[in-house]
Protein backbone atom coordinates (compact mmCIF):
# COMPACT_ATOMS: atom_id res chain seq x y z
CA UNK A 1 0.00 0.00 0.00
CA UNK A 2 1.28 3.74 -0.69
CA UNK A 3 2.19 6.23 2.15
CA UNK A 4 -0.12 8.77 2.32
CA UNK A 5 1.32 12.09 3.45
CA UNK A 6 0.10 15.72 4.33
CA UNK A 7 1.45 18.91 5.88
CA UNK A 8 0.49 21.99 7.28
CA UNK A 9 2.36 25.52 7.49
CA UNK A 10 2.88 27.51 10.65
CA UNK A 11 1.58 31.05 11.00
CA UNK A 12 1.78 33.98 12.86
CA UNK A 13 -0.75 36.64 14.63
CA UNK A 14 -0.38 40.23 12.27
CA UNK A 15 -2.33 41.97 14.54
CA UNK A 16 -5.26 41.45 17.33
CA UNK A 17 -4.39 38.62 19.39
CA UNK A 18 -6.04 38.24 23.00
CA UNK A 19 -8.62 40.92 21.41
CA UNK A 20 -9.74 38.07 19.26
CA UNK A 21 -10.53 35.94 22.00
CA UNK A 22 -13.31 38.74 23.01
CA UNK A 23 -14.75 39.40 19.78
CA UNK A 24 -12.97 41.78 17.93
CA UNK A 25 -11.16 40.98 14.82
CA UNK A 26 -7.64 39.14 14.01
CA UNK A 27 -5.28 39.11 11.24
CA UNK A 28 -2.94 36.15 10.90
CA UNK A 29 -0.74 34.52 8.12
CA UNK A 30 0.53 31.24 7.70
CA UNK A 31 4.22 30.78 8.08
CA UNK A 32 5.28 28.13 5.25
CA UNK A 33 8.62 28.16 5.75
CA UNK A 34 7.98 25.79 8.87
CA UNK A 35 5.71 22.66 8.64
CA UNK A 36 3.86 19.98 10.32
CA UNK A 37 4.15 16.82 8.23
CA UNK A 38 1.94 13.42 8.86
CA UNK A 39 2.39 10.32 7.05
CA UNK A 40 0.74 7.13 7.13
CA UNK A 41 1.52 3.59 6.03
CA UNK A 42 -0.74 0.59 5.85
CA UNK A 43 1.12 -2.45 6.50
CA UNK A 44 -0.74 -5.91 5.61
CA UNK A 45 1.12 -7.94 8.08
CA UNK A 46 0.44 -5.55 11.34
CA UNK A 47 -1.91 -6.58 13.96
CA UNK A 48 -5.91 -5.49 12.95
CA UNK A 49 -6.34 -2.91 14.82
CA UNK A 50 -2.93 -2.35 15.61
CA UNK A 51 -1.83 1.81 15.46
CA UNK A 52 1.61 2.83 15.67
CA UNK A 53 2.00 6.47 16.57
CA UNK A 54 5.68 7.99 16.33
CA UNK A 55 6.53 11.71 16.75
CA UNK A 56 10.18 11.64 17.27
CA UNK A 57 10.37 15.39 17.55
CA UNK A 58 8.98 15.00 21.29
CA UNK A 59 10.26 11.54 21.93
CA UNK A 60 6.97 9.72 21.30
CA UNK A 61 6.91 5.80 19.84
CA UNK A 62 3.58 4.37 21.41
CA UNK A 63 0.70 2.89 19.63
CA UNK A 64 -3.10 4.56 19.66
CA UNK A 65 -4.46 2.05 22.65
CA UNK A 66 -1.58 2.99 25.16
CA UNK A 67 -1.96 6.86 24.53
CA UNK A 68 -3.85 8.92 27.30
CA UNK A 69 -7.28 9.30 25.74
CA UNK A 70 -6.97 12.59 25.67
CA UNK A 71 -3.94 12.92 24.19
CA UNK A 72 -3.77 15.48 21.38
CA UNK A 73 -3.08 12.78 18.76
CA UNK A 74 -5.21 10.58 20.11
CA UNK A 75 -8.00 12.97 20.67
CA UNK A 76 -7.43 13.84 16.44
CA UNK A 77 -7.81 10.20 15.44
CA UNK A 78 -10.76 9.69 17.10
CA UNK A 79 -12.53 12.68 16.20
CA UNK A 80 -11.74 12.06 12.45
CA UNK A 81 -13.24 8.18 13.04
CA UNK A 82 -15.75 9.75 14.32
CA UNK A 83 -16.97 11.88 11.31
CA UNK A 84 -15.71 9.65 8.99
CA UNK A 85 -18.18 6.95 10.64
CA UNK A 86 -15.20 4.49 11.28
CA UNK A 87 -16.52 1.44 13.16
CA UNK A 88 -12.29 1.35 13.88
CA UNK A 89 -9.16 2.79 12.64
CA UNK A 90 -7.48 0.67 10.52
CA UNK A 91 -4.18 -1.30 11.33
CA UNK A 92 -1.63 1.65 10.37
CA UNK A 93 1.79 3.35 11.44
CA UNK A 94 1.18 7.61 11.65
CA UNK A 95 4.30 9.20 11.55
CA UNK A 96 4.45 13.45 12.44
CA UNK A 97 7.46 15.24 12.27
CA UNK A 98 6.76 19.31 12.39
CA UNK A 99 9.98 21.82 12.57
CA UNK A 100 7.34 24.29 13.96
CA UNK A 101 8.55 25.56 17.68
CA UNK A 102 6.39 24.06 20.22
CA UNK A 103 4.73 26.66 22.08
CA UNK A 104 6.02 29.66 20.80
CA UNK A 105 2.51 31.02 19.37
CA UNK A 106 3.47 29.30 16.20
CA UNK A 107 0.30 26.92 15.45
CA UNK A 108 2.30 24.01 16.08
CA UNK A 109 -0.67 22.01 17.81
CA UNK A 110 -3.12 23.25 15.13
CA UNK A 111 -0.56 22.21 12.32
CA UNK A 112 0.15 18.75 13.47
CA UNK A 113 -3.81 18.46 14.02
CA UNK A 114 -4.52 19.82 10.27
CA UNK A 115 -1.84 17.56 8.45
CA UNK A 116 -2.63 13.97 10.30
CA UNK A 117 -6.31 15.25 9.74
CA UNK A 118 -5.73 14.95 5.82
CA UNK A 119 -3.53 12.50 5.37
CA UNK A 120 -5.35 10.34 7.69
CA UNK A 121 -8.72 10.95 5.76
CA UNK A 122 -6.76 10.85 2.37
CA UNK A 123 -5.62 7.51 3.35
CA UNK A 124 -9.29 5.71 3.17
CA UNK A 125 -11.02 7.61 0.63
CA UNK A 126 -12.38 10.26 2.81
CA UNK A 127 -10.86 13.20 2.05
CA UNK A 128 -12.39 15.90 4.52
CA UNK A 129 -13.36 19.63 3.70
CA UNK A 130 -11.22 22.59 4.93
CA UNK A 131 -14.68 23.34 6.74
CA UNK A 132 -14.22 20.03 8.29
CA UNK A 133 -10.86 19.70 9.11
CA UNK A 134 -10.79 23.57 10.83
CA UNK A 135 -13.57 22.14 12.91
CA UNK A 136 -12.22 19.27 13.85
CA UNK A 137 -8.71 20.83 14.91
CA UNK A 138 -10.57 24.00 16.71
CA UNK A 139 -12.03 21.20 18.83
CA UNK A 140 -9.05 19.48 19.87
CA UNK A 141 -7.62 23.05 20.73
CA UNK A 142 -10.57 23.10 22.76
CA UNK A 143 -9.41 20.19 24.56
CA UNK A 144 -6.09 21.64 25.33
CA UNK A 145 -6.37 25.14 25.08
CA UNK A 146 -9.80 25.87 27.07
CA UNK A 147 -10.99 28.80 24.92
CA UNK A 148 -8.88 29.36 21.59
CA UNK A 149 -10.62 31.93 19.13
CA UNK A 150 -10.21 29.64 16.52
CA UNK A 151 -8.42 32.06 14.59
CA UNK A 152 -4.90 29.07 14.79
CA UNK A 153 -6.82 26.24 13.15
CA UNK A 154 -8.58 29.10 10.24
CA UNK A 155 -4.97 30.36 8.74
CA UNK A 156 -3.81 26.90 9.59
CA UNK A 157 -6.35 24.82 7.22
CA UNK A 158 -6.83 27.44 4.83
CA UNK A 159 -2.79 28.59 4.62
CA UNK A 160 -4.08 32.07 3.37
CA UNK A 161 -3.56 35.52 5.28
CA UNK A 162 -7.24 35.52 7.28
CA UNK A 163 -9.21 38.27 8.39
CA UNK A 164 -10.60 36.68 11.90
CA UNK A 165 -13.89 37.51 13.89
CA UNK A 166 -15.20 34.79 16.34
CA UNK A 167 -18.07 32.96 15.45
CA UNK A 168 -17.99 34.66 11.40
CA UNK A 169 -17.09 33.09 8.36
CA UNK A 170 -13.31 33.58 8.02
CA UNK A 171 -12.20 35.93 5.02
CA UNK A 172 -9.45 35.18 3.06
CA UNK A 173 -7.54 38.61 2.83
CA UNK A 174 -6.60 40.09 -0.27
CA UNK A 175 -2.61 41.49 -0.35
CA UNK A 176 -2.38 44.50 -2.28
CA UNK A 177 1.61 44.68 -1.98
CA UNK A 178 4.21 42.11 -1.00
CA UNK A 179 5.42 42.99 2.50
CA UNK A 180 8.11 40.79 4.27
CA UNK A 181 8.45 39.53 8.02
CA UNK A 182 11.40 39.19 10.01
CA UNK A 183 10.43 36.45 12.98
CA UNK A 184 12.71 36.70 16.00
CA UNK A 185 12.37 33.71 18.44
CA UNK A 186 13.14 34.60 21.88
CA UNK A 187 13.46 30.63 22.61
CA UNK A 188 11.04 30.98 25.52
CA UNK A 189 8.10 28.52 25.85
CA UNK A 190 4.65 30.10 26.91
CA UNK A 191 1.58 28.18 27.51
CA UNK A 192 -0.99 30.37 25.35
CA UNK A 193 -4.08 28.94 27.72
CA UNK A 194 -1.91 30.19 31.22
CA UNK A 195 -1.34 33.63 29.22
CA UNK A 196 -5.40 33.56 27.84
CA UNK A 197 -6.41 32.95 31.89
CA UNK A 198 -4.30 35.69 32.94
CA UNK A 199 -5.68 38.30 30.59
CA UNK A 200 -9.35 36.93 31.76
CA UNK A 201 -8.59 37.16 35.37
CA UNK A 202 -7.47 40.60 34.43
CA UNK A 203 -10.61 41.27 32.53
CA UNK A 204 -12.89 40.36 35.06
CA UNK A 205 -10.71 42.73 37.50
CA UNK A 206 -10.73 45.72 35.12
CA UNK A 207 -13.37 44.65 32.82
CA UNK A 208 -14.20 49.03 31.35
CA UNK A 209 -10.19 49.27 31.44
CA UNK A 210 -9.71 45.95 29.27
CA UNK A 211 -12.70 46.26 26.84
CA UNK A 212 -11.17 49.96 25.75
CA UNK A 213 -7.84 48.29 25.01
CA UNK A 214 -9.57 45.40 23.57
CA UNK A 215 -11.48 48.04 20.95
CA UNK A 216 -8.39 49.90 20.40
CA UNK A 217 -6.69 46.83 19.41
CA UNK A 218 -9.81 46.06 17.25
CA UNK A 219 -9.70 49.62 15.52
CA UNK A 220 -6.03 48.44 14.74
CA UNK A 221 -6.86 45.43 13.15
CA UNK A 222 -9.67 47.09 10.55
CA UNK A 223 -7.33 49.95 9.97
CA UNK A 224 -4.22 46.70 9.03
CA UNK A 225 -6.98 45.15 7.12
CA UNK A 226 -7.25 48.36 4.63
CA UNK A 227 -3.50 48.96 4.85
CA UNK A 228 -3.15 45.41 3.67
CA UNK A 229 -5.71 45.44 1.31
CA UNK A 230 -4.72 48.74 -0.35
CA UNK A 231 -0.69 48.44 -0.30
CA UNK A 232 -0.19 50.93 2.49
CA UNK A 233 2.60 48.92 3.78
CA UNK A 234 4.39 51.93 5.96
CA UNK A 235 1.42 52.80 7.80
CA UNK A 236 0.88 48.65 8.76
CA UNK A 237 4.18 49.07 10.48
CA UNK A 238 2.96 52.16 12.87
CA UNK A 239 -0.34 49.82 13.29
CA UNK A 240 1.77 46.71 14.56
CA UNK A 241 3.96 49.79 17.01
CA UNK A 242 0.55 50.42 18.43
CA UNK A 243 -0.47 47.08 18.64
CA UNK A 244 2.14 46.16 20.87
CA UNK A 245 1.91 49.42 23.20
CA UNK A 246 -1.74 47.82 23.79
CA UNK A 247 -0.45 44.38 24.44
CA UNK A 248 1.87 46.01 27.13
CA UNK A 249 -0.84 47.06 28.71
CA UNK A 250 -2.72 43.81 29.25
CA UNK A 251 0.62 42.44 30.86
CA UNK A 252 1.44 39.36 28.10
CA UNK A 253 4.80 41.67 26.95
CA UNK A 254 7.74 40.13 28.51
CA UNK A 255 11.45 41.92 28.94
CA UNK A 256 13.01 39.74 25.89
CA UNK A 257 10.20 40.46 23.80
CA UNK A 258 10.31 44.02 24.01
CA UNK A 259 14.05 43.90 23.42
CA UNK A 260 13.61 41.80 20.32
CA UNK A 261 11.23 44.67 19.31
CA UNK A 262 13.77 47.48 20.21
CA UNK A 263 15.95 45.91 18.44
CA UNK A 264 14.30 45.07 15.15
CA UNK A 265 13.35 48.67 14.93
CA UNK A 266 16.39 50.61 16.09
CA UNK A 267 18.29 48.52 12.92
CA UNK A 268 15.63 50.08 10.87
CA UNK A 269 12.23 47.91 10.46
CA UNK A 270 9.02 49.71 9.68
CA UNK A 271 7.47 48.13 12.88
CA UNK A 272 7.08 45.24 15.92
CA UNK A 273 5.42 43.68 18.16
CA UNK A 274 4.86 40.26 19.78
CA UNK A 275 2.88 37.89 17.94
CA UNK A 276 0.46 34.95 19.39
CA UNK A 277 0.11 34.66 23.41
CA UNK A 278 3.12 36.22 24.27
CA UNK A 279 5.26 36.03 27.72
CA UNK A 280 7.53 34.04 25.58
CA UNK A 281 7.27 32.98 21.82
CA UNK A 282 7.56 35.21 19.11
CA UNK A 283 8.47 38.61 18.05
CA UNK A 284 7.61 39.76 14.37
CA UNK A 285 9.10 42.67 12.61
CA UNK A 286 7.69 44.40 9.17
CA UNK A 287 10.89 45.04 7.11
CA UNK A 288 11.99 46.64 3.75
CA UNK A 289 13.44 43.86 2.04
CA UNK A 290 16.61 45.57 1.94
CA UNK A 291 16.70 46.07 5.41
CA UNK A 292 16.33 42.32 6.35
CA UNK A 293 19.81 41.40 6.80
CA UNK A 294 20.26 44.41 9.30
CA UNK A 295 16.81 43.51 11.34
CA UNK A 296 17.75 39.62 11.76
CA UNK A 297 21.16 40.90 12.83
CA UNK A 298 19.78 42.95 15.25
CA UNK A 299 17.22 40.63 16.48
CA UNK A 300 20.02 38.08 17.00
CA UNK A 301 22.42 40.26 19.04
CA UNK A 302 19.24 41.31 20.75
CA UNK A 303 18.81 37.19 22.19
CA UNK A 304 16.70 35.88 19.49
CA UNK A 305 17.41 32.27 19.62
CA UNK A 306 16.08 31.91 15.92
CA UNK A 307 14.98 34.20 12.88
CA UNK A 308 12.23 33.64 10.13
CA UNK A 309 12.17 35.45 6.84
CA UNK A 310 8.87 35.43 5.28
CA UNK A 311 7.35 37.28 3.31
CA UNK A 312 3.77 37.53 2.05
CA UNK A 313 2.94 37.48 -1.75
CA UNK A 314 0.68 40.10 -2.92
CA UNK A 315 -2.44 38.56 -4.32
O1 LIG B 1 0.16 31.55 21.10
P1 LIG B 1 -0.83 31.44 20.04
O2 LIG B 1 -0.39 31.87 18.73
O3 LIG B 1 -1.59 30.16 20.02
O4 LIG B 1 -1.79 32.64 20.40
C1 LIG B 1 -3.05 32.58 20.71
C2 LIG B 1 -3.70 33.87 20.39
C3 LIG B 1 -4.67 34.32 21.46
O5 LIG B 1 -5.42 35.37 20.87
C4 LIG B 1 -3.91 34.85 22.66
C5 LIG B 1 -5.59 33.21 21.90
C6 LIG B 1 -6.57 32.75 20.83
O6 LIG B 1 -7.14 31.67 21.03
O7 LIG B 1 -6.82 33.46 19.87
Amino acid sequence: MPAYFATAPGKIILFGEHAVVYGRPAIAIPVLQVRAKAIINFDPRSAPGRVILRAPDIGLNTTLSDLPENHPLAVVLWKAASVMKLSHIPACTIQVTSNIPIAGGMGSGAAVSVAILRAFSASLGHPLSDEQVSQLAYEVEVIHHGTPSGIDNSVITYAKPVYFEKGKMIEILQVKRSFTIVIGDTGIQSQTADVVSDVRHAWEKAGEQFEGLFDAVGEITTSARKAIETGSIDSLGSLMNENHALLRKMSVSSPELDELVEAACSAGALGAKLSGAGRGGNMIALVAPECSDVVIRAVVNAGAVRTILTEIRGT
